[in-house]
């Protein structure tokens, strides 16, 4: 281990990593007493290797790597279909799976990289990163990165820059090549990092130069691998890293890292939990910034949060891309690290008419045969997740934004039921349906129906109430309701009194609430947004009937979204800001919270 290494990677990040440092830096040792004799004469005069310390990447976690199976000979790869389609459907990008919950490569200067694929069959995809892609409900920003796409007798290398310009929707490589190897169903790939440049050779032919970008500048190489089609598969048989010159390289394990933080004694939790005791201050989160993110892990799990709503990775497209297919993976994964930090899980979302895959979107909805198929897919699909995760997620949107959108009824309200692919096929007993394959699916889970722009009186609060007192009256499993709360401009301003009587409209009908997606505009001033987060906080924790206060995030380098012309756009609604620095609204939030 260089002490240059080491030094800057302990200043860093002291408490989080000294002892995984500890624990690779035995590894490192370990494997380099095991590999002594493997470094072959010719490879030292060809790279100028001026030691072994090679690491052998195959010997950390793989298991959380959608579609990837741990094996003693490697680890397997079969198909995902994993891919994030538009709201209205169209789209498809990949999303590839990357090994985020696991193993990585950190490095200093140059090495080499030794993979094997083997018992190939179709295509096989190994994808290099230099950060993982950030990714929404979508689209995913595709970071600088290198694919090389296999068959048995090709190879197509895409580099990509990372600089997500343009069409989100349709993200290019900067440039592709296609090269003839083969035929072999065992592939032996070598990857020459030297000087910034990656250079590649296949079945000991050299290629030359594929990427001169800076994909490698953060010192990390992250690891995806994918299949093009079902039916494909193949095994990564080999993963071996070896310094060159004065290179270093070491595994990191972000299972092992992203557990460890120390807990803020003016942590927006802590502070909560000693004002009102089991009350819940929450936020969406999703895996890539909470392993990938020193700055993102610190705040989720020091003590501001004490429940975590998964972002995006429980919705339809990414836990259920192809109809046999669950990958739980990352949910998993997220699920792992709340609990490992005494946080609770809110699940997001069951059913929900976006962030559907193709294959449902597609369903047919004409005949009585159509229709009892959507119902089984959704059944079916309810009761998997949910037993999944029976346990260990506490609470569940069951049913996501079933009011339509403000613009598709008459009254510009909302006020009718979404035209869903849900509603299409079972009308709007698709609702009580889903409550209850939730319920038997996990009869300790809380159920909520969530949805925006209830915080304010009229048409669509008064349909909400309308649905809900008939669910209760039909002794439907709700126990609560979701107030989404997303304040984007100055029109959406929430009105804490009217708040606070919609949450005892539901308390008298013997239903929760909670603060569910809470976000703020910041164009009127820090001040105005600190003031909207402190009065619906205000109101929450002083209801007893609203058990939970949620954000849709927390720190601004991940509030993004795309406008209606597919550019990549970014907000500063969270509570902190750019740099993990605390907004007005933290500190007005903490001063509720110790009054
Ligand atoms: C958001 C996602 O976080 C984004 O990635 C996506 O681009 C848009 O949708 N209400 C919800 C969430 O219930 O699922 C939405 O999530 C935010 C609004």
């Amino acid at each position: 281990m260089s002490s240059e290494l080491l030094s800057s990677s302990v200043r860093r990040n002291t408490k989080m990593y000294i002892a995984g440092v500890v624990l690779l830096g035995l590894a490192v040792v370990v494997i380099a007493i095991a590999n002594k004799d493997s470094s072959s004469g010719e490879k030292t005069a060809k790279y100028e290797t001026t030691n072994n310390r090679s690491v052998d990447l195959l010997d950390g976690k793989w298991n959380y790597l959608p579609g990837a199976t741990e094996r003693k000979d490697g680890v397997r790869i079969t198909h995902t279909g994993l891919q994030i389609v538009q709201q209205d459907g169209s789209g498809g990008q990949l999303n590839s799976p990357v090994n985020l919950y696991g193993t990585h490569l950190k490095f200093v200067g140059d090495f080499v990289l030794d993979a094997s694929i083997s018992d190939l069959r179709g295509t096989a995809s190994l994808q290099l990163y230099g950060n993982p892609p950030v990714v929404q409900d979508e689209f995913r920003v595709e970071p600088a990165s290198v694919r090389l796409d296999f068959t048995s007798s090709k190879l197509n290398v895409s580099v990509w820059d990372g600089k997500a310009t343009g069409n989100l929707a349709d993200q290019q490589p900067v440039s592709t090549q296609s090269f003839t190897i083969g035929p072999a169903n065992t592939i032996r790939l070598e990857l020459i990092h030297k000087n910034g440049s990656l250079e590649l050779s296949v079945n000991d032919r050299r290629l030359g130069v594929v990427s001169e970008h800076e994909a490698f500048s953060t010192g990390r190489m992250w690891f995806g691998a994918d299949t093009l089609a079902p039916g494909n598969t193949w095994r990564l048989s080999k993963l071996q890293a070896e310094p060159l010159g004065k290179g270093v390289v070491r595994t990191v394990d972000t299972s092992e890292s992203a557990a460890k933080t120390t807990r803020d004694a003016n942590g927006l939790q802590t502070l909560a939990g000693r004002k009102r005791p089991g009350f819940l201050i929450g936020s969406a989160m999703a895996l890539v910034p909470a392993v990938s993110d020193d700055k993102y892990a610190r705040i989720a799990f020091g003590g501001n949060f004490g429940s975590m709503t998964i972002e995006n990775a429980l919705k339809f497209q990414f836990v259920h891309p192809r109809p046999d297919l669950y990958t739980f993976d990352e949910a998993d994964a997220l699920v792992d690290l709340a609990r490992s930090h005494h946080m609770k899980v809110h699940g997001h979302a069951l059913v929900f008419g976006e962030a559907n895959p193709t294959w449902v979107q597609q369903l047919p909805v004409a005949t009585a045969a159509d229709k009892k198929d959507v119902q089984d897919v959704m059944t079916s699909h309810i009761t998997k997740v949910v037993e999944h995760f029976e346990g260990r997620v506490s609470s569940w949107d069951v049913v996501n934004e079933p009011m339509a959108d403000y613009d598709d009824t008459e009254d510009g309200e909302g006020s009718t039921l979404r035209e869903h692919l849900w509603k299409k096929a079972l009308g709007a007993d698709y609702i009580a349906l889903a409550f209850r394959t939730a319920h038997r699916a996990d009869p300790s889970a809380k159920l909520y129906l969530n949805d925006y722009g209830l915080e304010a009186d009229g048409d669509r609060w008064d349909a909400l109430i309308a649905l809900v007192t008939q669910l209760k009256r039909d002794r439907v499993p709700i126990d609560g309701v979701g107030f989404e709360s997303h304040v984007y401009e100055a029109g959406d301003k929430i009105d804490p009194a009217v708040l606070r009587q919609h949450i005892r409209q539901l308390a008298d009908l013997g239903l929760k609430a909670r603060i569910s997606e809470m976000d703020v505009y910041s164009d009127d001033g820090t001040d105005v947004q600190a003031e909207q987060y402190a009065s619906v906080l205000a109101v929450c924790i002083s209801e007893p009937s609203c058990v939970s206060f949620s954000t849709w995030g927390f720190d601004d380098d991940y509030n993004m979204w795309q406008d209606d012309d597919h550019s990549l756009q970014h907000g500063k609604d969270f509570l902190w800001t750019t740099g993990a620095t605390p907004t007005p609204a933290v500190f007005k939030l903490q001063q509720l919270l110790r009054e």
